[in-house]
């Protein structure tokens, strides 16, 4: 059989993570500067399948590993596809931030499941490439919304209300962003979990933040269709203060989003599960420049500079 290559974008949530968990609406969208890749191609015969991924300093054969999400990603496609283990190496690579909030975990899985597919010439459309990885996103997340696997599977900005079928959206004029890593990592099962622990301890509280984060995901969709880029940074910054509320920011973070500001971006938030990653910066283009450095200088690990269109 020939080998098999394919790829899966990165992701950042433009406005609604955690909110989104509990059914209000989230916006996402592909960020195709880092991405996940992998190769599928025979392999030595009567090994089975083997999986090498040098980022992660990972090596396993199906046979012998069962607790790992590529492992699982393969069985689950084996499965769906109705096929005996086939003799292949998949070779995986990643350019995106681990536990960063930019679904590194998602991003691979897809690659990885998207590249066996083709390689065993039953390639996976988006809506059963996404139904798969949700199935391994639950395995890394404990309880997934859902829009990590979709954004990345679909590779187009997302508007996501769980249990139902995605929409994407329109970008009427391109906007600037910049991403920057903490360089913390912090896995989003951890800060999902904790949110759930004080939302269960007061569940009106935190039902109305949701309900508030829900209005500006909505009002958001509006503003980015509508071309009026100008609204968008006042609604991430306001987005950003209800994540504080649900107390997923941290120190680093703060600083981030303050040095952005003070260097003249039109808004900044968190992106993702929050507690370290990333966060986000709306630049007008004359800006970029200033924010980016201003963000390296306040401690960013790396910065990404991103057109959404
Ligand atoms: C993680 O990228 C986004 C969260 O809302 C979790 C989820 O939606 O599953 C924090």
């Amino acid at each position: 059989m020939k080998a098999a290559t394919a790829t899966a974008p990165g992701k950042i949530i433009l406005f609604g993570e955690h909110a989104v968990v509990y059914g209000q609406p989230a916006l996402a969208v592909p960020v195709w500067n880092v991405y996940a890749q992998a190769t599928v191609q025979p392999g030595p015969p009567g090994r089975g399948v083997l999986i090498e991924a040098a980022d992660l300093h990972l090596q396993l054969s199906l046979a012998e590993e069962s607790a790992h999400g590529l492992a699982l990603t393969v069985r689950l496609v084996l499965e769906q596809l109705k096929v005996p283990e086939p003799d292949v190496l998949i070779t995986a690579s990643s350019t995106i931030p681990i536990a960063g909030g930019m679904g590194s975990g998602a991003a691979i899985s897809a690659a990885l499941a998207r590249a066996l597919g083709m390689y065993l010439e039953k390639p996976f459309n988006e809506s059963e490439l996404s139904a798969l990885v949700y199935e391994v996103e639950k395995f890394y997340h404990g309880t997934p919304s859902g829009i990590d696997n979709t954004v990345i599977c679909y590779g187009q900005p997302v508007y996501f209300v769980r249990g139902q079928p995605p929409v994407t959206f329109r970008v009427h004029s391109p906007f600037h962003l910049l991403i920057a890593d903490t360089g913390i990592a912090s896995p989003t099962k951890q800060t999902v979990s904790a949110v759930r622990e004080r939302r269960d301890s007061a569940p009106e509280i935190y039902d109305l933040i949701f309900a508030n984060i829900g209005r500006i995901a909505r009002e958001a969709r509006q503003v980015i269709e509508t071309g009026e880029i100008g609204q968008l940074g006042r609604l991430m910054t306001r987005n950003h203060a209800l994540l504080c509320e649900l107390g997923v920011s941290s120190p680093e973070l703060e600083r981030l989003i303050e040095a952005a500001l003070n260097a003249g971006a039109e808004g900044a938030k968190l992106s993702g599960g929050g507690g370290g990653g990333n966060m986000i910066a709306l630049a007008m283009p004359d800006r970029v420049q200033s924010i980016y450095s201003a963000l390296e200088k306040a401690g960013a690990t790396r910065v990404i500079h991103t057109v959404v269109r």
